[in-house]
């Protein structure tokens, strides 16, 4: 049987940072399934379908295929046989993210590839409804969190170390928005698993999350 652990919680919590690294020190397989519904908005922005057409994002589903490879250790999300990985980091594509994944067929698509993939290896992976729907049966759940402040602040100096503009009030209000839209949709909405453990990363350093996970894992 493989090693599956889920890490749901909001935009900004840290999760995919705290997977990468819990995935390199127990050798497990990370895998971002937030890269996942990216790469279908990147479609979706490409083709210029307005984030609330659900019929016509309904309709092109099949005419995308998504699907994700490692080069040395590394995830890389290919859209229809293009490498997009370094495509889908914008808040343009993230803000469409969170609006087309309140789709069923989009969400289904990538369920069901994400379960496939956790099926046959050790897995460390994140999201929103990993504990809840994709992988109820995983061996160690984390709700992951932190306040809005704090991951607002984050954000921003994310953003100031590359050298980029920053607006801290209006990286907080998108933090809430998101927050909002993937608390409150219909299918499976982003909210912490009856078996999950909840981290609430505000006050934590990075190590310190590693670890305590990692304690949970080792039990
Ligand atoms: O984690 P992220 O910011 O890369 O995710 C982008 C959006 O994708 C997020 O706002 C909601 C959606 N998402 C989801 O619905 N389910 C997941 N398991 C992962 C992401």
């Amino acid at each position: 049987m493989a090693m599956n652990v889920a890490i749901d919680g909001p935009a900004g919590a840290g999760k995919s940072t705290i997977a990468k690294a819990i995935a390199a020190k127990m050798g497990y397989v990370y895998v971002d399934t937030g890269a996942m519904y990216r790469a279908m908005a990147l479609y979706f922005l490409r083709a210029g379908i307005a984030s609330n057409d659900e019929e016509k994002i309904s309709s092109v589903v099949d005419d995308i295929s998504v699907s994700i490879k490692y080069e040395d250790g590394a995830q890389h999300v290919i859209l229809n046989g293009e490498d997009v990985t370094g495509l889908i980091r914008t808040e343009e594509v993230g803000n469409m993210a969170s609006a087309s994944s309140v789709y069923a067929p989009v969400r289904s698509k990538l369920v069901a590839l994400q379960q496939e993939l956790a099926k046959t290896t050790d897995v460390i992976m994140d999201g929103r409804d990993i504990g809840t729907v994709v992988l109820p049966n995983a061996d160690v759940k984390i709700f992951l969190t932190a306040s809005v402040e704090c991951r607002a602040k984050r954000r921003f100096d994310e953003l100031v170390a590359k050298g980029m503009e920053a607006d801290f009030d209006k990286i907080a209000k998108d933090i809430e928005e998101r927050d909002y839209r993937d608390s409150h949709r219909e299918i499976s909405p982003l909210k912490q698993a009856e078996d999950a453990i909840l981290v609430d990363s505000s006050d934590m350093t990075i190590d310190e999350v590693v670890n305590t996970i990692i304690g949970y894992c080792n039990k």
